[in-house]
This record gives C-alpha cells, sequence and structure tokens, in this order.
C-alpha cells in the first residue's frame, strides 16, 4: 500500500502548534538524537518535532534497540520545554502513552491499551514504544524530548515468532477489529500530536494530571493484575498492582506493603 511519509503530507495533517518547525529525514541515526541537538544546539523552540520514514540506530528504554522497517513505522521526536521539576517525568512519559492511544484510536478505530510505563499495547502485543530523554538544570527540566515509534503496517515479511508474538502495527490490529478504517502514518501522527498538545497543556494543573490518570488508568491493562515488576537494577519482584499515582509511577502491594514504583516495567503479567 502506497503510505507516503514525508515533509508535506505530515504538515496536512497538523492541527495545533505541535509539529511547527518540522525537519523530516528519509534516513536518520536517531530522531531523539538529533531532536536533542536541535533543541539544545540551535534552540528548537517547543512542538519543534523530527520526523523520519526510516532510523538506523533507533533507541529504546534501558539501552535496547528500536527497529523498523522502512516505510513501515512512524518515528519521531517532539522537542518539550516543559519548565517542570524532573520528578514529573513518568507523568509525561503516562501522557504521552495516552496521547498515543487515543490518536491512534481516532485515526484508525483500533482500541489500544497502556502497559506501565511506556508500552501502548493491543492483546498484550506491543504496537508502540516512548522513550523520553531530558536536560535537567537544578531541579527543573529544561529540555525534554518526547521519543515515539508507532507500528503501523505488518512486517514484509514473516518476522520471527517471538517478534510477532511480542509486537503488533495498527493496520494489523484494524483489520483484526474490523473497524473499517485504513489510515496513512501521516494521518495517524497528526491525531496523536493533536492528543498530546491538549493533554499537555494542561499536566501542570492538578487537576489535569488527575484526569489524565484517570484516563491513562481506564486503558490499563496492568492494575487490578499480578505483576512480575523489573526494576533499574535489572532485579524483579512481584506483586499485585494496585493503581497509578499522580506522578506516573505504579503502585505495587507487595508482601501487604505497598510500592511506588517510578522506575522500572512490568515484565510479565500474570493471570489473576
Ligand atoms: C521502548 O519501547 O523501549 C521505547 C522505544 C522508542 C522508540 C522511538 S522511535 C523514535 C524515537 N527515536 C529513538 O531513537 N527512539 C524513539
Amino acid at each position: 500500500m502506497e503510505d507516503d511519509l514525508r515533509q508535506e503530507s505530515v504538515k496536512r495533517w497538523l492541527r495545533g502548534r505541535f509539529g511547527s518547525p518540522l525537519r523530516f529525514y528519509d534516513e536518520i541515526g536517531s530522531t531523539n538524537d538529533e531532536a536533542m541537538r536541535w533543541a539544545t544546539i540551535e534552540e528548537a523552540p517547543e512542538g519543534a518535532v523530527v520526523v523520519t520514514d526510516h532510523q538506523i540506530a533507533g533507541r529504546g528504554r534501558w539501552g535496547r534497540s528500536w527497529f523498523s522497517e522502512p516505510h513501515t513505522a512512524i518515528q519521531f521526536s517532539l522537542v518539550l520545554r516543559p519548565r517542570m521539576p524532573v520528578d514529573v517525568l513518568g507523568l509525561l512519559t503516562t501522557a504521552l502513552g495516552l496521547a498515543c492511544a487515543e490518536g491512534v484510536e481516532i485515526a484508525s478505530g483500533v482500541r489500544c491499551g497502556l502497559k506501565w510505563p511506556n508500552d501502548v499495547v493491543v492483546s498484550d502485543r506491543k504496537l508502540a514504544g516512548i522513550l523520553v530523554e531530558s536536560r535537567v538544570t537544578g531541579h527543573m527540566m529544561d529540555v525534554a524530548i518526547a521519543g515515539m515509534g508507532i507500528n503501523v503496517h505488518p512486517p514484509s515479511s514473516e518476522p520471527p515468532p517471538d517478534v510477532s508474538q511480542r509486537a503488533t502495527s495498527v493496520l494489523h490490529e484494524a483489520g483484526v477489529q474490523a473497524t473499517g478504517k485504513r489510515p496513512q502514518r501521516a494521518e495517524i501522527l497528526g491525531w496523536v500530536l493533536d492528543s498530546f498538545e491538549r493533554i499537555y497543556a494542561y499536566l501542570g494543573s492538578g487537576e489535569g494530571a488527575a484526569e489524565l490518570i484517570e484516563r491513562a488508568t481506564a486503558r490499563s491493562v496492568v492494575v487490578g493484575k499480578d505483576v512480575v515488576v523489573r526494576v533499574a537494577d535489572g532485579s524483579t519482584f512481584e506483586g499485585r498492582a494496585e493503581r497509578l499515582l499522580p506522578s506516573g509511577a505504579l503502585e505495587v502491594l507487595v508482601d501487604g506493603e505497598h510500592r511506588a514504583v517510578h522506575v522500572g516495567e512490568v515484565a510479565q503479567l500474570r493471570a489473576s
């Protein structure tokens, strides 16, 4: 299917200030690296976006790499200047996940879930991932780069079984869920940026953050489940995911005690 992601097609679908100015690359190392360079060396304003058809050195969380075939995914990084304390980074990631789920749903009709802290999933298969990186002065976030990778088209060849069991794409799920919609990448990107801009506008206020947590909880595939959590040093523990906290942290009940997990990931979901 013809899906032309380029400067003009992306611009056609932009609604607000996020996405302007825009730099499009047919191929790049990592959009996060380019956006950070643009923001810190060339003073790119909040809302600036770097988007590419293909990354050759895409990065995921915890030093993992992020790989997509050319012409299949949306890979972009948004420059933010949040003027917020660095401890709201978790909330920013939650906001991006919610915006991705909502934007993908508006464009394609695909109902998406959120797997704390940064995965957008359908039937426990990953549809999109988020990587937020920041530069901090003192206690405040000076620049935050919000990077997102969304699988839109299935890969051209059958991936190895372990990958196909873990990953999915918007158009595959649109077929499974019979939504009748087949959006192009630029359209999905436009809706995701629009959704995020609306959420971001209220992030600084207590009420906005509370509403965000409520909407993210409604989509969470983790809250209320028995989980295995992996923390930054690689160790794991088991417990019951109780709720998302106002900071975006996950509260887990472990041996009768509540533990707030700020940095980590849900390694496993247990049937409960
Ligand atoms: C993860 O799931 O671990 C996060 C994946 C984030 C991938 C995106 S693609 C656009 C941006 N540029 C990068 O190098 N990474 C993010």
